[in-house]
């Protein structure tokens, strides 16, 4: 047992919604059994002789960061120059994510990408592999080192991209059912099923995942939809039987609940409609549809047709592993398409929303006792232009959107996976 004590916020309800959406405690504690969160309350009543304490006041103690949308084998792709979504793929990511193919290689890039995840105060991410099994393999053995709840896949790819990231429809569906049955109920391991995006699988691919969904209806989906133009026009070439680029994946049963649509920008209200009909998520992933200059995430449109949405990095389309600086990101997307984000629908959005969209809210994105004690601390002085700001500051709302727009790495002064401070450093 142990107690964590600091200035303690998790929300309970998305305070777009509702006004009483979160619990703040000033003078708070987090006591940690067995890994998870056994009781957060006031410090002074929580207590006890004997139980070791972690004092971080004056600082904020948060649910860890989720993110739901990240490609793990991009570590060296992020900050790639001058490119719209294709051409980047063609230029530089499928031949980067060709080197997955080496083990040495992939087990490198995986410990250096979950260190950066949990030095941004990232506590679970759902991720994208390379086409090699081998990826997946070692994403998944660095996290159950770490502790850490992490999702992700194989991408599945037949079509349309250099011959050393293709897989078939045949094996893929192979490769993707060994992983499954591999990783199963290990550490806090989730296989997700990832079919890259339509462009790179033939139809017959499409049905192998269509079946897989079916096969293991509480797997997640990940793929991405809309996000570029020109990749919308190809897309509809390829499928030209398809209403519009959601319908293709629709007609191989990809949507639902457990679906996570990356992106999702220029969609049809029939889509939009459609989404929520079913379910299906979209993830936001703002550095990155600026950097790659895809376009502005209609987050009040989708809210208000009742689609559930996550909020991601997309490393390395993404230009931050930091989920503030993607906090930061998505204000001013919204700026621009005239909508807004407070700071508390901020945070909340990067941890219970983000837990919501992967269907984990039970275990991971709030401090409820029970869920498992993935939390960050957070330093709202912790750079000398911050602490500058901070002298004016006189309410929580003011100070999380400080962290919002001006914080990184650096504001992050501790990172917790399962009540086991990981920060590296
Ligand atoms: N669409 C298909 N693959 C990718 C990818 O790796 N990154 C982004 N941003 N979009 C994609
Ligand atoms: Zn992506």
């Amino acid at each position: 047992m142990m107690l964590i004590r600091g200035r303690v916020l998790s929300f309970h309800a998305d305070p777009a919604e509702v006004e009483d959406s979160f619990i703040y405690i000033e003078n708070g504690a987090v006591v940690v059994d067995g890994g998870r969160v056994a009781v957060v309350g006031e410090y002074a009543n929580l207590r006890r002789d004997g139980v070791e304490e972690i004092d971080h006041r004056p600082h904020l103690i948060l649910p860890g960061f989720i993110d739901p949308h990240i490609h793990f084998p991009q570590v060296q792709v992020i900050a790639s120059w001058g490119a719209q979504l294709l051409d980047w793929l063609r230029d530089y990511t499928f031949p980067e994510e060709a080197r997955f193919a080496d083990a040495d290689h992939a087990a490198r890039m995986a410990g250096a990408f979950l260190d950066q995840l949990l030095n941004n105060g990232t506590t679970t991410a759902c991720a994208f592999g390379s086409v090699h099994p081998g990826s997946v393999d070692a994403l998944f053995t660095a996290a159950e080192s770490r502790g850490m709840a992490m999702l992700g896949g194989k991408v599945m790819m037949d079509r349309n991209a250099i011959p050393a990231v293709q897989d078939t429809a045949q094996s893929s569906y192979d490769d993707t059912k060994a992983l499954i049955d591999r990783w199963r109920g290990r550490g806090r391991l989730t296989y997700a099923i990832t079919p890259r995006f339509a462009i790179t699988s033939t139809p017959e691919q499409l049905a192998a995942a269509g079946a897989l969904a079916a096969e293991y209806p509480d797997l997640p989906v990940q793929t991405h939809l809309s996000e570029n133009l020109a990749e919308i026009d190809y897309t509809l070439s390829l499928y030209p039987q398809a209403s519009d680029y959601l319908d293709v994946y629709d007609r191989f049963g990809l949507l639902g609940p457990r679906s996570l649509m990356g992106h999702a920008i220029h969609l049809s209200d029939r889509e939009i409609a459609r989404m929520a009909e079913t379910g299906t998520r979209a993830i936001h992933c703002p550095t990155s549809n600026l950097f790659l200059g895809s376009g502005l995430f209609d987050e009040a449109g989708l809210r208000k047709a009742g689609v559930l949405t996550g909020v991601a990095t997309d490393v390395g389309g993404g230009t931050s592993y930091s989920m503030l600086q993607t906090l930061n990101e998505s204000y001013k997307v919204l700026q621009l398409r005239g909508q807004n984000l407070p700071a508390l629908q901020a945070f909340h959005w990067a941890t219970r929303g983000n837990a919501i969209a992967l269907g984990m809210e039970e275990r991971i994105g709030t401090l409820a006792p029970g869920s498992d004690a993935d939390m960050v601390v957070l330093d709202a002085r912790a750079t000398p232009a911050m602490a500058l700001r901070a002298e004016r500051i006189e309410t929580l709302a003011e100070e999380l959107f400080l962290l919002q727009i001006m914080g990184d790495d650096r504001a992050v002064v501790q990172t917790y996976v399962a009540g086991r401070g990981m920060k590296p450093g």
